[in-house]
């Protein structure tokens, strides 16, 4: 920016703003078709006089769980931020930076309004003066459709000029980190806050604010639309609800799959086409690069919320990625920590300096064991978000897996 003037910048940002070619923007359900299959009559129905306890008790039901990858149960968040006097706020995270996470985007290309109902409903439920979309920018055919549909849905009438506010997130990782999100959507540095305060305290402009993922959004429209089975009815390995897995690596047929949250590493390959060929399963990451790695031999049990914890991992925004015994799994977890580096704010020092020093550590052929694990006990236990928090994750999981290879 130094060397480009604001002249510049402002013709570069109108040649592009001119040229809508740049983002190959797939077939979606528009605004007219959705409301075909009865798109909106849950939202309007509601609007008119409906009890926001009553759907409450319906996600509760349905035990929906907040799919950003925390599994807070998205009920509950409502009642948190009701109970704080207005204005009150939504911010929709869909900043969805999770290195292997791309199923908000896969929705959002397909289905919009499933999203847009279930973003309206909630913002109904806390009684939300304004909403916030934080949309990824590597994302431009999502941002392309955001843009057409809310234009939609103010001249359908369905919200009111403004109402809806699309932000760009300039790539920043953590901006993904709801309170970083708020700062960023405030115009500020995306800096995490600490909590508490939380968001549904003191969010946006220092009002209530819920926070919701995209997918989180899409299911309470489905929940609203087709009652709380649409979840609950699905039960595997005694675990209830679907799962959106995104599934990439060493697979034959990357995609996202839709599959009961009970699933284990085996059905999700399986999902998959199987693995790529030539390639022998290896490992897995179970849900982003925070969540480290599994060997292949931990196979039965369901990637879920909660299910592995014992592991010493989690499952996170459901981001599968498989390794092959063509990869080791100290690169992998190189790479992660250098990605980690790389996108810490760099607001406090174990995480700043510590992802620098493990990065160091890692890059040796044997790993100083005793002070990777000192080093990961720092920055667990002294970094302010989630990122420091679970960086050193990786460096766990292939001590305790890969020994072999460090
Ligand atoms: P968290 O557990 O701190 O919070 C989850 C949500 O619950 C937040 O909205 C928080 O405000 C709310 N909450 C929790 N306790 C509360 C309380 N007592 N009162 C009111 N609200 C409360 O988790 P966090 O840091 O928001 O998310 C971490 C997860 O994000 C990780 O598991 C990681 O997998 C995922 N993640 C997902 C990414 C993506 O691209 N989808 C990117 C990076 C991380
Ligand atoms: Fe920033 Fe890392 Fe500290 Fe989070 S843990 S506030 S990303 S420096």
């Amino acid at each position: 920016h130094n060397h480009i003037d604001n002249a510049t910048v402002e013709k570069v940002e109108a040649a592009i703003a001119a040229d809508d070619t740049h983002a190959h923007v797939p077939d979606y359900e528009v605004l007219e078709t959705y409301k075909k299959s009865s798109g909106y009559d849950a939202l309007l129905k509601l609007r008119d006089g409906g009890d926001w306890e009553a759907v409450q008790a319906q996600i509760t039901d349905s035990g929906l769980r907040g799919l950003g990858g925390a599994g807070f149960p998205s009920g509950t968040k409502w009642s948190f931020v009701r109970g704080n006097a207005g204005p009150r706020y939504l911010a929709v995270n869909g900043d969805e930076g999770e290195p292997g996470t791309f199923k908000d985007r896969y929705y959002l290309e397909r289905t919009p309004h499933l999203f847009f109902e279930g973003m309206l409903i909630a913002a109904w439920a806390v009684e939300a003066a304004r909403c916030y979309i934080y949309m990824r920018d590597e994302y431009p055919a999502v941002l392309e459709i955001l843009r057409r549909e809310i234009a939609a849905l103010e001249q359908a009438g369905i919200v009111e000029p403004g109402y809806v506010e699309l932000r760009r997130g300039a790539g920043a990782y953590i901006c993904g980190e709801e309170s970083a999100m708020i700062e960023s959507i405030e115009g500020k540095r995306g800096l995490p806050r600490h909590r508490p305060p939380y968001v549904a305290q003191v969010g946006l402009f220092g009002q209530p604010t819920l926070v919701h993922n995209v997918e989180t959004l899409h299911w309470i429209a489905r929940i609203c639309r087709e009652g709380p089975e649409v979840l609950n009815a699905t039960e595997k390995n005694g675990r209830k609800g679907l799962r959106s897995y995104s599934v990439s690596g060493r697979v034959a047929q990357p995609g996202v799959y839709l599959l009961p949250a009970g699933s284990t590493i085996t059905d999700i390959i399986e999902a998959a086409g199987g693995m790529a060929e030539g390639h022998v399963f290896k490992a897995y990451q179970p849900g982003g690069p925070s969540s480290g790695l599994l060997p292949a031999s931990i196979n039965d049990v369901p990637l879920d919320f909660d299910t592995l914890q014992p592991l010493g991992t989690f499952i996170g925004s459901a981001a599968v990625v498989v390794l092959s015994d063509q990869d080791r799994a100290r690169d992998a977890a190189l790479n992660m920590l250098r990605f980690f580096e790389d996108e810490s704010c760099g607001q406090c020092t174990p995480c700043r300096v510590g992802c620098e020093k493990a990065v160091k550590l890692m890059q040796q052929d044997s790993w100083d064991q005793p002070l990777l694990e000192e080093l990961c006990t720092a920055m667990a236990d002294a970094s302010i978000c989630g990122l420091g928090q679970a960086a050193p994750n990786p460096i766990k999981l292939v001590i305790e897996h890969f020994k072999d290879e460090v």
